[in-house]
């Protein structure tokens, strides 16, 4: 089938244009995952696709997995996680609260606290925010390429510890999203250690794994220096000519290697709820260095 790319933005990630997923073959399916090696993230616009299309699209790319936490999956397909907020009643019209900023998530990667974090993920709205809700992104392979030589020989071999704790707590609640089941579910998942600069396996290329509602140390460190110098890595990376952010329109989709990428969520008003489709692709390993 035709479809072509195009360059999203300077920093990262490609649009696809004239993708029909109900004609998406083998040999397609293998340029879109190659894209995704190439691009880390990638856009279809003008899709309309039910839970069971999205979750078909999905095998395009890799294999759905299901997500570790059960009470966000939605009811009729379990590949499917359901990400909202505001949904639990609205302001009146005139209540000043509906101003108040919701659904904020800071810069982080999916499942970082899982021993096996997903391969990527497909982002499908349901509802859409006239102002704010925007998605950015970051390629981590970028980043690391940019980092001074001095940082890239002080954090070879560096190990981050990453867990779902408090503050992912804290976070989740200003949010009020569904995500405020991942805290709940911590019990679930011990912490984990991850290299702090990893490979990715297709190229090669290394990638920083900073993934900031997770990242609790670095192994070995003093406390105030892991806390420096994690804080450092974020600032660099979050640098805004590395970043893209995305403006939601309904038939949009996005997809992203969940592997060399994080990727944050903007407030938007209590007013407007916004609700989001979401599927996973397997990790099946470990990150390695
Ligand atoms: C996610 C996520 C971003 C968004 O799906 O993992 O962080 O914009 N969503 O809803
Ligand atoms: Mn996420």
């Amino acid at each position: 089938m035709g479809f072509e790319f195009s360059p999203l933005c300077e920093a990262l990630g490609a649009e696809i244009h004239g993708l029909v997923p109900e004609t998406i073959d083998r040999a397609d399916a293998q340029r879109l995952r190659q894209a995704l090696h190439d691009y880390a993230v990638l856009l279809v616009r003008g899709l309309d696709l039910t839970p069971a299309a999205h979750v078909e699209l999905t095998r395009a790319f890799g294999d759905p997995e299901i997500h570790p936490i059960e009470s966000i999956r939605h009811e009729q397909q379990p590949e499917i996680i359901v990400l909202g907020a505001g949904q639990s009643g609205q302001p009146d019209p005139d209540d000043p609260s509906g101003d108040d900023l919701i659904g904020a998530l800071p810069w982080h990667s999916d499942l970082s606290y899982a021993q096996f974090p997903c391969r990527g993920a497909l982002l499908y709205p349901r509802r859409v925010v006239p102002d704010g809700g925007q998605t950015g992104f970051l390629d981590t392979a970028s980043v690391y390429d940019a980092l001074p030589t001095a940082m890239k020989d002080r954090i070879e071999g560096l190990e981050v510890l990453h867990a779902l704790g408090p503050i992912q707590e804290v976070i989740n609640r200003a949010a009020e999203v569904d995500y405020a089941a991942e805290p709940e579910a911590a019990p679930q998942f011990a912490p984990v250690v991850h290299p702090l600069v990893h490979r990715l396996p297709e190229t090669g290329r290394k990638a920083l794994n900073l993934s900031t509602t997770t990242a609790q140390s670095i192994i070995g460190l003093p406390e105030e220096e892991s806390r420096t110098l994690l804080r450092e890595l974020t600032e660099f990376a979050t640098q805004r000519h590395f970043t893209y952010f995305h403006s939601w329109q309904l038939g949009d989709l996005m997809v992203w290697d969940n592997w060399r990428t994080m990727h944050i969520v903007t407030g938007f008003k209590r007013r407007h709820p916004r609700l989001m489709h979401r599927t996973t692709l397997r990790g099946g390993a470990a990150l390695c260095a």
